[in-house]
């Protein structure tokens, strides 16, 4: 009863259009073969743009979440102790709970995320600067976790020869560029495998972490068994990763983050998803028109801030001589509105934070033989506010060609030959994703044999891969540890530990 009145006073939560769909659905379990990714809200309604209008009135002025993060703060190692001491005894109830029983509470979690759609859209805006349509994909991403996640669990007992172990507790550190979709997935992966979770905020979006905490405890997952555990990254940050009781660290950030961690404990069960540099491929049979499109909202969607983004775009032959092309995306690029969320218009949303190293380089700084087809400029007096940019004359092996700089700079690159840019591609540290815009079967499917990256996308957007339908997770330096894409059909298998079963006798 609680739970239904709950959802019924968290009624504006929801956009009208989605009510129906979420609110009055059939109740879960939804069968595997019946998975349905969550529905975005639909802004060609006009009862949800009003919806929305709120929401964006309210992000000004929002506080949600303060309380629950700044209760979350741990700044000793006695707290710190016994805090891990009591997850690792919750963990171990929670991991004798039947698969079935732990996917039901993932499936209310599902419908609880549904309804917190208003106040999680508020709070990532609010505090990352994430625009209405980033974060409202956010929501249908966390969701999509919760079922996806509940419908793997039931399959858990269903593996033979071998018993599946869940560890005690799994420390989960996501990033701030997905502050609700990326902690969700970590989160409910581990509650699916039958393990506890610590779940380590990103400073920069404490209280988009908070909330999530806050709806997965509405839907009925004990505190006990979900802790926000907010540490600094020094010496407490440093105990709470090596603690010899963390069973996985769940981590999403950069390459050196993953790095560190695993210098400060070698054997560290880490799953890591890092880094990428990721670029767009576009032949001489793409359709220029969808390759702008395209390469433009996988560049500067989140402002630039994924680990998905596109940073380069490798021009074969002609296209690198087409001034059709570098017209269009020239316009394009210029054309798009940049401005805080608040502003229902703004599709390039500002910075997490003013750029600093190797992204206030990117910003500023051109090598030689490159020059700026679109200069990005600082718009107002924040430094966070960067018009998007476009340099031109990317050379192989220059720092543009090679580095992450998670922000709204795109590069061009030129290859003689599809081969030649397929070398491009893969001559970087990273394979997270990458794309290729032809029209022609046989060079796609040459790509697709020969390019080194873990997402694959041809004629669309290399961002905002869909739970189920596109695993996501990458190769060479964008993964460290075990290496297993979320959302997909093994992530549950690497959160816990393999018993053979004895051969009968
Ligand atoms: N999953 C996100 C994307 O595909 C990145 O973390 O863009």
């Amino acid at each position: 009863e609680r739970f239904e009145a709950s959802l019924a006073a968290l009624d504006d939560e929801v956009p009208p259009a989605n009510r129906t769909q979420n609110r009055l659905s059939p109740p879960l379990p939804r069968a595997p073969e019946a998975f349905r990714n969550e529905p975005d809200t639909d802004p060609a309604l006009v009862a949800n743009r009003v919806w929305a209008h709120a929401i964006l009135e309210r992000t000004a002025q929002s506080t949600l979440g303060e309380r629950t993060a700044a209760a979350a703060r741990v700044d000793d190692d006695a707290q710190l102790a016994g805090l891990l001491r009591d997850t690792a005894e919750a963990g171990r109830h929670w991991g004798r709970v039947a698969p079935h029983a732990r996917a039901e509470l993932l499936e209310r979690a599902a419908e609880v995320l549904s309804v917190f759609r208003g106040r999680l859209i508020e709070v990532m805006a609010a505090e990352t600067g994430k625009t209405l349509a980033e974060a409202d994909v956010e929501v249908s991403e966390a969701v999509d976790f919760a079922v996806h996640y509940a419908a793997a669990a039931r399959e858990l007992p269903a593996i033979r020869d071998a018993t599946f172990a869940p560890v005690p507790f799994v420390l989960v550190v996501p990033p701030w560029n997905f502050p609700v979709s990326i902690p969700a997935g970590g989160v409910l992966s581990a509650l699916a495998a039958g393990s506890a979770v610590v779940l380590k905020p990103a400073p920069q979006a404490r209280r988009s972490a908070a909330v999530l905490a806050e709806a997965l405890w509405e839907a009925g997952v004990p505190r006990e068994l979900l802790r926000l555990v907010d540490v600094d990254e020094d010496a407490l940050g440093r105990r709470l990763v090596t603690s010899p009781e963390v069973g996985r660290v769940v981590l999403t950030g950069s390459y050196e983050t993953a790095a560190l961690f695993r210098s400060w404990r070698a054997e560290l069960p880490l799953l890591a998803e890092t880094s990428g540099k990721n670029a767009i491929v576009i032949t001489p049979s793409a359709d220029l028109d969808l390759a702008v499109k395209d390469l433009v909202a996988s560049a500067f969607g989140n402002a630039g801030q994924k680990c998905s983004a596109a940073s380069l775009a490798i021009l074969v032959g002609s296209v690198g001589e087409s001034e059709r092309f570098r017209r269009q995306l020239a316009d394009a690029v210029a054309s798009l509105a940049v401005g805080y969320p608040q502003e229902a218009s703004t599709v390039v949303g500002p910075l997490v934070e003013p750029p600093s190293g190797k992204l206030a380089r990117g910003l500023t700084r051109l090598a030689e033989g490159e020059s700026w087809l679109v200069k990005p400029r600082q718009l107002d007096g924040t430094d966070r506010l960067w018009s998007p940019g476009v340099r031109d004359g990317v050379a192989a092996g220059s720092d543009f060609h090679r580095t992450e700089f998670f922000g709204p700079v795109l590069g061009l690159m030129r290859a003689a030959d599809l081969d030649e840019a397929i070398a491009l591609q893969n001559a970087v540290d990273y394979g997270l994703t990458a794309g290729i815009q032809s029209l022609d079967a046989d060079e796609v499917a040459h790509w697709v044999d020969t390019v080194q990256a873990g997402n694959l996308y041809v004629n669309r957007p290399i961002t905002g891969a869909i739970v189920r339908r596109q695993p996501f997770g990458g190769w060479k330096r964008s993964s460290v540890g075990t290496s297993v894409k979320a959302g997909g059909p093994n992530t549950l298998l690497a959160l816990g530990d393999w018993h053979p079963v004895p051969a009968a006798p």
